[in-house]
């Protein structure tokens, strides 16, 4: 067989295996509907998914003040002042860091020492000038809401018991312990006065930051390292999952954002895992968990290219068959990298080969090369905005949202660099939208971009919790 009819097969079986069209995205979205509500019905102690906030009212977008928030996402920790300013405005100040390895994978209590340092640099230099005396002196606590990109039980406001944490976290002597606990015991270490009023999911924090700019805003998408979902429900729906105490005391229309960790969600049963899914599983840290979000995530994508690629290398038809040196390391092609290949629309590829030249070739790349490559890229990544469709599918039905004949928008506040930056992401969910709700009902949906939710998520939620 000649290389580029080997080639040609190739691609038709990855095409074949990747493709979710509507017939294919039928038993996702209905496993992930009725895994929303099996969750609804099981206690929290027994479930790591469909996780109550705590959180029942909304931001007005009137709010004022300055409010501190800690926003700990997949690698990079940023905390800010945020200044509320009224009318739907806000201020930043943000200090950002990167999570080393060691720092992820060594002693819980040395990672949080590392967060409380950002903390004081925040406070006592860079926004020092947006706090009194008092504060500055610790004799009068300031407000924290932690958004926290991670499982966490939740047992109120603001505190919430660590779960298994993922993306390549394995912080030790930390799970089954409070985060509030965890984070004023190392603000004390550092004698910085500052008290946590809220425990947020950054799903749930994408949510409420949205709100405080478009009132409408029914679902918070994550679609970044990791992805996740929130919405609100009834507190009457999920009685099972708090304690008579606290649902005895609101309203029965009353509704609470929930973190639904959508990304724990799926089985082997209904998710349509091919075999570089389930290579790149079994090679992962923590295999069996969070299949689905190994499948689109930002984490993931260019690790699943990496193992696709390489078998069109052993065909003979990718890099003349011999694997450039760097690529055979696992998670050496990151997503930016596929970004940027899909992105390159010049006729030389200039782009393109400067990429590839990240890896010693015995032989320069070609042409071809980057046209294969750029092809498995797109059909990743098409398969990734599909089975983000999924989700937005199944939490818009969940709520009866499509059925809604008042043609109101269906507004999503959506946030993460996979979604933002990754080209086409965002033409390409719609296109799924279209396949599976047709176009009366998918015109309705608006995926907005909620800026910076992590953070002026966290401010808003630490201010609504501390009125
Ligand atoms: C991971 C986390 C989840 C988070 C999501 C997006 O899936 O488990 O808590 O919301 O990433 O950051």
């Amino acid at each position: 067989m000649t290389i580029s009819k080997s080639i040609d097969i190739l691609f038709s079986d990855l095409e074949h295996q990747f493709s979710i069209k509507k017939k294919n995205l039928d038993p996702i979205v209905k496993g992930f509907i009725n895994e929303l509500n099996t969750g609804l019905i099981t206690p929290s102690t027994k479930i790591a998914t469909m996780i109550p906030s705590f959180v029942t009212k909304l931001p007005t977008g009137n709010e004022t003040g300055t409010f501190l928030s800690l926003d700990m996402g997949g690698t990079n920790l940023r905390i800010s002042a945020v200044e509320l300013k009224g009318q739907g405005q806000v201020q930043v100040l943000e200090l950002k860091r990167v999570a080393s390895k060691e720092l992820k994978t060594g002693e819980g209590s040395v990672f949080f020492d590392w967060i409380a340092d950002a903390m004081e640099e925040l406070v006592h230099k860079k926004a020092k000038h947006l706090f009194d005396t008092d504060q500055l002196q610790g004799i009068e606590p300031l407000a924290l809401g932690i958004c926290w990109s991670f499982p966490v039980h939740q047992t109120s406001v603001n505190r919430g018991t660590i779960l298994r944490m993922g993306k390549g976290f394995t912080l030790k002597n930390t799970e089954g312990r409070d985060l509030s606990d965890m984070l004023h015991e190392a603000f004390d270490r550092k004698g910085l006065n500052v008290k946590v009023s809220a425990i947020l999911n950054d799903a749930v924090g994408t949510l409420v930051a949205h709100a405080y700019v478009n009132p409408r805003s029914r679902i918070g998408f994550i679609f970044a390292t990791g992805v996740n979902a929130s919405y609100p429900e009834k507190i009457s729906a999920m009685k099972a999952k708090l304690e008579p105490e606290y649902y005895q005391n609101q309203d029965a229309d009353t509704e609470m954002i929930l973190n639904t960790e959508i990304d724990i969600f799926g089985s082997e049963t209904y998710l349509p895992l091919t075999s570089y899914d389930l290579a790149l599983d079994a090679a992962h840290n923590q295999p069996k968990f969070q299949l689905y979000e190994k499948m689109l995530s930002g984490a993931y994508l260019g690790e699943l290219t990496r193992l696709i690629a390489l078998k069109f290398i052993e065909s003979g038809g990718l890099f003349e068959g011999v694997t450039p040196e760097g690529f055979e390391e696992p998670y050496s092609f990151p997503t930016m990298y596929m970004s940027a290949l899909e992105n390159d629309t010049s006729v030389n590829k200039e782009e393109s080969f400067k990429i590839l030249s990240n890896y010693q070739t015995v032989q320069p790349p070609t042409y071809s090369d980057i046209v294969i490559l750029t092809r498995i890229c797109r059909i990743v990544s098409t398969r990734s905005a599909a089975l983000a469709c999924a989700s937005i599918a199944a939490m818009i039905e969940q709520q009866g949202l499509d059925k809604n004949e008042d043609g109101s928008d269906i507004v999503i506040g959506i946030n993460g660099s996979t979604y933002e930056f990754y080209p086409y992401m965002s033409d390409r969910i719609y296109n799924s939208l279209l396949e599976w709700f047709g176009p009366d009902v998918s015109d309705r949906i608006k995926l907005e971009i909620a800026k910076d939710g992590g953070s002026i998520g966290g401010a808003l939620i630490a201010m609504l919790c501390s009125i």
